[in-house]
């Protein structure tokens, strides 16, 4: 509900389901698939190399499109050379993560996380990564924000032959002193699905300084064309959904400073002392608002079970199990004009 109490004053409808989508980019869209109906290049043409360079403007890392993350995390996990080996991943994520591990031939061990961040916890991790002698591990930043412990996680990494792969599903526009999610590990993937901050609908995005691993992933999305040498399959981005995130991505900085904004201004005066905390200099991109709480009017938990619990693996993971009773996410979602909002009100909103 949009609550108009002065002229100036205006609390925008973010309770409510939005696609994190700028109404005003609808007559650019617009033209934007009427260049791509006159091209007759539905695929593997330009809008793809278009979003790619817009991407990677905003990450500061070279980008390669995909259909979903999936298709990026399998191409990271193959290069990795997982297959038969032990991948660690944090037991508080999506499904996804230690699936496509699993699917990539691997061995998934489970890490905890910590109770602050809900990403994966550096002292857990070391323990793991002794035991288990891995050959690559997953990084989630979960919710928006970057894993409080990725610069520890990441040069153990370096220093022990570990393929560090950044989870970067949640964390779109986030960054911790000028420094961008993808960065930290050998290679970022982004979700580009139809509830993330911003999304494609179906989409992905891989991110690294790796230019043999770039290669890969290109070749990984189109069976290995021309060579043949990458046996990849088809997790190709097509022209249309290029098109709309090359939107998404320049609407990007503005959607994340709005929720941003939205939370300081109206969220943070409810939940005093019950929200997560950031470091500082991390500005997260609030996929979730977290708090350590449980709130009926919420959109539920980032995830209700742990991973290693979902798998049935016998691993005492504590943090996983509080982290997952013990938190909710109001709602946050970016919807800046509602109509019969006053201009000088949205202005002060925005
Ligand atoms: C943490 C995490 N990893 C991976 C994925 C999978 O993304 P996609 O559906 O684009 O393959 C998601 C999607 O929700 C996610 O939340």
């Amino acid at each position: 509900m949009t609550t108009v109490s002065t002229e100036t004053e205006v609390e925008p409808d973010y309770g409510r389901f939005a696609i994190g989508f700028d109404q005003r980019d609808r007559a650019r869209l617009h033209a934007l698939i009427d260049e791509v109906l006159d091209s007759n290049r539905w695929s593997e043409a330009t809008m793809t190399s278009r979003f790619e360079q817009a991407w990677e403007a905003w990450n500061g890392l070279p980008a390669v499109a995909l259909s979903s993350w999936s298709g990026g995390a399998l191409a990271a996990l193959h290069f990795a050379g997982v297959q038969g080996e032990t991948v660690l991943c944090p037991s508080n994520t999506f499904m996804a993560t230690p699936l496509a591990a699993i699917r990539a031939g691997a061995q998934v061990q489970f890490v905890d996380c910590n109770r602050d961040d809900l990403c994966m916890s550096f002292a857990d991790f070391e323990q793991k990564a002794e035991r288990h002698r891995p050959r690559a591990a997953f990084l989630v930043h979960i919710g928006g924000h970057i894993a409080f412990e990725s610069e520890l996680i990441a040069e153990y990494c370096a220093a022990n032959d570990i393929f560090l792969i950044e989870d970067c599903a949640h964390a779109h526009g986030a960054s911790w002193n000028g420094r961008r999610p993808g960065g930290y590990g050998d290679a970022g993937i982004y979700s580009m699905y139809a509830t993330k901050t911003i999304t494609t609908g179906e989409g992905g995005v891989l991110v690294s300084r790796s230019p043999e691993l770039l290669e890969f992933a290109r070749g990984f999305r189109n069976y290995g064309k021309p060579t043949y040498e990458v046996h990849g399959l088809n997790f190709r981005m097509s022209e249309f959904t290029a098109a709309l995130g090359l939107l998404q991505v320049q609407r990007m900085p503005e959607i994340v400073a709005w929720k941003n904004r939205i939370a300081r201004q109206f969220l943070d005066p409810q939940f005093p002392g019950s929200r997560l905390e950031l470091p500082d200099g991390m500005v997260s991109g609030l996929y979730k608002y977290i708090v350590f709480d449980r709130l009926e009017q919420s959109t539920g938990r980032v995830y209700d079970e742990p991973c290693h619990r979902v798998l049935g693996h016998q691993v005492e993971l504590p943090n996983s199990d509080w982290v997952a009773a013990n938190h909710s996410c109001p709602p946050l979602y970016y919807r800046p004009l509602v109509a019969g909002d006053t201009q000088a009100g949205l202005e002060s909103a925005t």
